[in-house]
C-alpha cells in the first residue's frame, strides 16, 4: 500500500513500571512523516526523544497507539516479522557509534549483511562503495581506534545503510563530536537524504544543526509542541 506517508504515529503512549509506580514518557504522540522528509527532533534532557525513537524504529513497543509505515501498523506484526521488517527497513546511528574496535572499517560495515546473508563479494563491493560514499575510501583497513571521531561516525553510517533501508534514525548522531566535525556529519546525513531519497529522523541537541533539516519539531515534557 502506498501513502503519502513513509511513517505516521497515533497516540503513541509509552509508560515504564518501576516498582509499584508507572512513569509516564510518552503523553500522546501524533506525528505524520513525509516520504524523504529530513525531520530533526529537539528538546531538553528527559523530555521521551530517545524513547520516541526506539518506538519509532521498533526496538521498542508502545504502552498503546499506533507507528504506521505505508499505512501498515508494525505492532501487529509478530515479533519475528517485525524484527525482519526493522532490519531491512530502518538503518540506526547512536551517539556512541558501537564499532567492533577488533575490525577494520570495511569489516564494521559488512558485519550486517552477514547476518543478512547476502553474497559475500556483493556485499563487499557494497560496503566500499558506501565507504567512498560517506568519504572514507583511503580509511577501509583502519580499525576504529586509527580513525577521528568523525570519520568513525561515518563508518557508523556507512554501516547503518548496509541494508538498503528507507528510513534512517539517528539518535545525537553527533552529540559526541566537536562543532566543526558535528557539522560535516550533519552535512553528510544531509546529502545521503537528497541523494538517496532516505526519509530521516534525527534527534539532536544542537538547534542549529537541527535547523538543516526539512522541519523540526520540539518536545517538551513527553508531547510535541505546537505552539
Ligand atoms: N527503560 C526505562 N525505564 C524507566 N524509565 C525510563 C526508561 N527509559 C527511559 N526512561 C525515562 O524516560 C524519560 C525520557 O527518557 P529519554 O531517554 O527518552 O529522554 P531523552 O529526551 O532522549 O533525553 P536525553 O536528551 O538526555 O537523551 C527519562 O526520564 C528516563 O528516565
Ligand atoms: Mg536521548
Amino acid at each position: 500500500m502506498s501513502t503519502q506517508f513513509i511513517i505516521s504515529v497515533r497516540g503513541l503512549l509509552k509508560s515504564f513500571k518501576m516498582g509499584d509506580s508507572e512513569v509516564s514518557v510518552l503523553k500522546g504522540i501524533d506525528l505524520d512523516i513525509p516520504h524523504g522528509e529530513m525531520l530533526s527532533i529537539v528538546g531538553a534532557s528527559g523530555v521521551g526523544k530517545s524513547t520516541l525513537l526506539h518506538v519509532i524504529g521498533a526496538l521498542d513497543k508502545p504502552t498503546s497507539g499506533q507507528v504506521l509505515y505505508d499505512g501498515r501498523d508494525i505492532f501487529g506484526m509478530p515479533d519475528k516479522e517485525l524484527a525482519s521488517f526493522r532490519n531491512r527497513n530502518i538503518g540506526f546511528v547512536f551517539q556512541f557509534h558501537h564499532l567492533l574496535p577488533e575490525f577494520s572499517a570495511l569489516e564494521n560495515v559488512l558485519i550486517p549483511s552477514m547476518i543478512g546473508g547476502i553474497d559475500p563479494k556483493a556485499a563487499r563491493l557494497r560496503a566500499e562503495a558506501l565507504l567512498d560514499e560517506v568519504g572514507l575510501s583511503g580509511r577501509l583497513m583502519h580499525r576504529p581506534g586509527e580513525l577521528s571521531g568523525g570519520e568513525q561516525q561515518r563508518v557508523a553510517i556507512a554501516r547503518a545503510l548496509m541494508s538498503e533501508p528507507k528510513v534512517i534514525l539517528a539518535d545525537e548522531p553527533t552529540g559526541n563530536l566537536d562543532t566543526h566535525t558535528a557539522q560535516s556529519v550533519h552535512e553528510l546525513l544531509r546529502k545521503l537524504n537528497r541523494e538517496k531519497g532516505l526519509t530521516s529522523i534525527i534527534v539532536t541537541h544542537n538547534e542549529k544543526l537541527a535547523g538543516m533539516a526539512d522541519r523540526t519539531i520540539h518536545m517538551v515534557d513527553g508531547i510535541i509542541y505546537r505552539p
